[in-house]
């Protein structure tokens, strides 16, 4: 019914809980064979045997999330032997952390938070679990996330290891890495004892991204929100970020923006307006993770790609502007400290960690009249940058 009007307080969502990114769709298709590896590899864990390493890997919003806590659902029903623990790398960003989230998991509280070691931590999982005669899979989500100061490295050594240091301890990990062409290289004495099985998560096919987004459409919204034709405008869209998440972002911020009018449907011009959020979504989450002084190098870089832009508009070529947006790491270290105060310490292992999430390119060495020196650039639109730190202060 299209341009019918909405009543104050009549809603177009039937399930909005449905367009959350932590839900777990009854629904989940086109991925079997992936599920069944992540079945293969766990099953040794069901007959008490230490379960297979696994690697899911794949580009952002194709579902790997999703199989890990659908095999883990499984797991916490039908094995009581097994004890599964799901971490998000993004929000627990050290061993520290990750261990933290194991220990609640296993004890059902947090560790005291002060003075206690790490190693206190792992004493305390091993024990619990050998008293209990446990086997523990942990999921590292978003595993790219400390691949900055090698504490990637540290938590698989310190998982894979405490069976040694721990005898008796069975512990499996699941590594979740986003983003396929990331190449990151494991240290060698962590690569010896990982060995993991790869599953690979391919993006999904337009016809797929349809199906997925009209099934979660039809069981959220109440019927006659959503025409074919506006569906198919939002798979469009969906398809051309490669990221299903973006499209569930669109269902939702099209449906609010379609309420704000007052209107019992969606309209093109509703999506149009919700991609300008939604496109962002994944640079947003991933800068929305950083601490303040990483958004700070982050915006630096930005604003001045900006004003040099502005300048380069006045008359100079596309190749010119280019390499004006670059800026040399002496330069940004300099404002970066006035900023922020810190040292060149922190500033070099921010970069590092910049470079590693892919944010910022680095390793540009140039030429130059003082000899060699280091450029640093942003990987995405500066423009994109600032809108995508605008929901916090910069
Ligand atoms: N096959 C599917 N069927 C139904 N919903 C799906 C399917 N695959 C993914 N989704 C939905 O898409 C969203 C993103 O999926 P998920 O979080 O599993 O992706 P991801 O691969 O872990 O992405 P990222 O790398 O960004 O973390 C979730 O809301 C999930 O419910
Ligand atoms: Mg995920």
């Amino acid at each position: 019914m299209p341009g019918k009007t909405l009543l104050w307080d009549q809603t177009l969502f039937r399930r909005g809980e449905l367009f959350e990114f932590d839900h777990v769709p009854e629904h989940f298709v086109h991925r079997d064979s992936q599920q069944r590896s992540l079945i293969f590899g766990v099953r040794p864990a069901l007959r008490g045997m230490r379960p297979l390493n696994i690697l899911c890997v794949g580009p952002p919003g194709t579902g790997k999330t999703t199989a890990v806590r659908k095999a883990f659902e499984e797991l916490d029903e039908h094995a009581p032997g097994v004890i599964t623990a799901h971490v998000n790398c993004q929000a627990s960003q050290t061993r520290y952390t990750i261990f933290s989230q194991i220990f609640q998991r296993l004890i059902g509280h947090a560790p005291p938070t002060s003075g206690v070691s790490f190693k206190k931590i792992l004493d305390e999982i091993a024990k619990h679990l050998v008293q209990n005669e446990k086997i523990l899979i942990v999921a590292l989500d978003d595993i790219n996330y400390l691949f900055h100061e090698k504490e990637a490295d540290n938590v698989l050594y310190s998982l894979l290891r405490a069976h040694e240091t721990h005898p008796g301890t069975k512990i499996g990990v699941i590594a979740i890495l986003s983003d396929d062409s990331l190449s990151y290289v494991f240290d060698p004495k962590v690569g010896s004892i990982f060995l993991p099985e790869e599953i690979l998560f391919p993006r999904y096919a337009w016809d797929e991204l349809k199906g997925i987004l009209s099934d979660r459409a039809k069981l959220g919204f109440y019927p006659g929100v959503l025409s074919q034709d506006v569906l198919d405008v939002i798979v469009d869209y969906t398809s051309e970020a490669g990221d299903l998440r973006v499209g569930i972002d669109l269902l939702k911020r099209s449906a609010l923006n379609a309420e704000e009018r007052a209107s019992t449907s969606i309209s093109e011009d509703d999506v149009r307006l919700a991609y300008k959020k939604s496109r962002m979504l994944h640079l947003s989450r991933m800068i929305a993770s950083l601490g303040s002084g990483e958004q700070a190098i982050l915006a630096i870089l930005a604003m001045r790609a900006v004003a040099k832009g502005q300048e380069g508009e006045k008359g100079e070529g596309e190749e010119k502007k280019m390499v004006e947006t670059e800026q040399t790491a002496g330069d940004l270290y300099a404002a970066f400290h006035e900023s922020t105060g810190l040292g060149y310490t922190r500033f070099h292992a921010m970069l590092h960690k910049l470079a590693t999430l892919r944010l910022i390119d680095a390793e540009i060495a140039t030429e130059g009249v003082h000899g060699r020196s280091r450029r640093i650039a942003l990987k995405y639109d500066s423009g994109d940058v600032l809108g995508a730190m605008q929901p916090r202060s910069l």
